[in-house]
């Protein structure tokens, strides 16, 4: 999933001969395009969904209300078919990485991520062209199946293609190119809501072609991954392809990884059944409680709704849409800050500081809006003094998020779970993510309807309790190479040493393997894992 989904080995592990050939640059390319295809639809849905052409034609019953034929101000875009058309594209996100897992694994990456840029190519055009809320809403869904394929084949054929060295560098240029995405959805419905004649949102969609027809041409072009054209028994075909990609002819040690690999792949035959053992517990309850917390610190509420959000708080058009630029900058520029000090500085302070400044940047825009913004929209909007420092506690949340559980909440689970389950943990964790992500999409406008200013408290208390659980819980994993966490961490742990069994210690399983092969095993037995999964 989005960002994070698979990391290379940390700590040590095989390095085998590799340049950077040019085939791995236009793996780069597809990371961003990928990346940014992602955060542009991320982004989109929720400038397009304040500008009134589009409410007008689409969605009449909540136009009329944002022109004050309501008794709310909180409750002016409360309607589930305008939440849909946000949602829907996560649930089928969801729903297509399970069939993704088959095509990638049954034909390849290459084919994977091509029908990917299909659907993103599919989904854009309908949403641009759309007459109506089921072309819209289709056309959602089809980006939702192209996130859901990308989210599954892009990672994993970056990851194979890539030299380990620069491995976990492309996993974080994923993540920080959906926060770019975001952000230019966020330049770009800015400057389509100024165009005359009410069609702006149609460029706002389908300026998504852009990236969507990069990918689909860069699907065409690349190579199939060794990997893929190894455990599908092509083993010649992979020999050649693996000694271009490496740029020599000294390819041989890491071929016979690959197809020792291979075997061993397909002789794990229960993932999730290893992944429910109780040694495998704390990693499983950790990986699923980060991605319930990540969804549940509000982000997306921001992400998805800003503009709306800061229509409702009574901004202009215009200084909406503005200041959903601003807080997209903001992210783009802390996630930079936490590619820096991540590894410096450790996960846990992170973690622990971003709560501090979450919890006090919700209570305090929940005050603002409490005390000073009235319920009735004859009544009041904000003052403009006080709607400008709600955008800057707006920013100073979204800032501490993007350096906290935006990239954390990904690469924590991808480097604890032992390697024997790794990869059946990844696709829990992108399930368990896309399942919240849907559910606050769906539910937010609502929730601000009917809690009103209380909203930020409810995110605010949700904050105070993962806070709470990353100080007692989570044990930092900073500098630890996954070889040692049994060890290092989870045997140190007040609690978490109580799962470990020295008979079955997290990660013996594979402990003959060299970390190269243990993380390409995890990614064979994500395929395993995902297929089983489906059955
Ligand atoms: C989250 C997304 C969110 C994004 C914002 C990611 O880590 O998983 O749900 O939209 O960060 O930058």
């Amino acid at each position: 999933m989005p960002a994070g989904g698979f990391s290379g080995p940390k700590g040590g592990g095989t390095e085998f001969e590799a340049k950077i050939t040019p085939i791995v640059i236009i793996s780069c390319i597809m990371a961003a395009t990928g990346g940014l295809m992602f955060g542009y639809d991320v982004g989109v849905s929720g400038g397009v969904t304040s500008m009134p052409s589009f409410l007008k034609k689409f969605f009449p019953v909540v136009y009329r209300k944002t022109k004050n034929e309501i008794d709310s101000n909180y409750c002016k875009y409360d309607n589930q078919g305008l939440q849909l058309f946000t949602s829907s594209l996560y649930l089928a996100g969801l729903t297509s990485t399970f069939v993704a897992s088959f095509t990638t694994r049954k034909l390849g990456r290459k084919p994977t991520m091509l029908i990917a840029g299909v659907f993103f190519l599919c989904g854009t055009v309908l949403n641009a062209a759309a007459q109506d809320l089921a072309m819209l809403i289709i056309g959602r869904i089809l980006l939702g199946c192209g996130v859901g394929f990308a989210n599954q084949a892009v990672p994993l054929f970056l990851s194979e293609i890539a030299p380990t060295r620069i491995r976990g560098g492309l996993n974080i240029l994923f993540q920080l190119n959906i926060t770019i995405g975001i952000l230019l959805a966020n330049l770009i419905n800015y400057g389509t809501n100024k165009i005359t004649g009410g069609w702006g949102w149609r460029l706002s969609l389908g300026l998504a072609g852009i990236p969507a027809g990069l990918l689909t041409l860069g699907a065409i072009f690349v190579v199939e991954t060794p990997n893929s054209l190894i455990e599908r028994g092509r083993l010649e075909e992979g020999k050649s392809v693996l000694r271009r990609i490496r740029g020599t002819d000294n390819i041989e040690p890491e071929f016979l990884e690959l197809v020792e690999a291979s075997r061993v792949a397909k002789e794990v035959k229960h993932p999730f059944r290893n992944l429910l053992k109780r040694r495998n517990r704390p990693q499983l309850i950790i990986a699923v409680a980060l991605q319930i917390f990540q969804q549940f610190t509000g982000i997306n509420a921001i992400m998805f709704y800003a503009p709306v959000l800061f229509n409702t708080l009574g901004f202009g058009n215009d200084a909406a849409l503005y200041s959903a630029v601003i807080t997209g900058a903001v992210n783009v520029v802390s996630t930079g800050v936490s590619i820096y000090s991540v590894d410096k500085l450790g996960r846990r302070i992170l973690l622990l500081e971003a709560g501090i400044q979450m919890f006090l940047a919700q209570v305090a825009i929940a005050i603002i809006l409490g005390l000073k913004l009235k319920d009735n929209p004859a009544e009041s909007t904000l003052p403009k003094g006080l709607a400008i420092l709600v955008v800057v506690f707006v920013c100073m949340f979204v800032s501490s998020f993007a350096w906290s559980w935006g990239p954390l909440g990904w690469l924590i689970p991808s480097e604890t779970f032992p390697l024997e389950t790794r990869s059946a943990g990844q696709s829990v964790t992108v399930c368990v993510n896309l399942l919240f992500t849907f559910v606050i999409a769906q539910a937010f406008l609502s929730m601000l309807c009917h809690f009103k200013y209380g909203i930020f408290l409810f995110f605010s208390g949700w904050v105070f309790i993962m806070s709470v659980f990353v100080l007692f819980l989570l044990p930092e994993t900073k500098n630890i190479p996954i070889e040692e966490m049994t060890e290092r961490v989870w045997k140190q742990h007040w609690l978490w040493k109580r799962f470990m069994d020295d008979h079955e210690g997290g990660g013996a399983v594979f402990n003959g393997l060299s970390p190269g092969l243990h993380f390409r095993h995890s990614v064979h037995v994500l395929f395993l894992s995902l297929s089983l999964c489906e059955s």
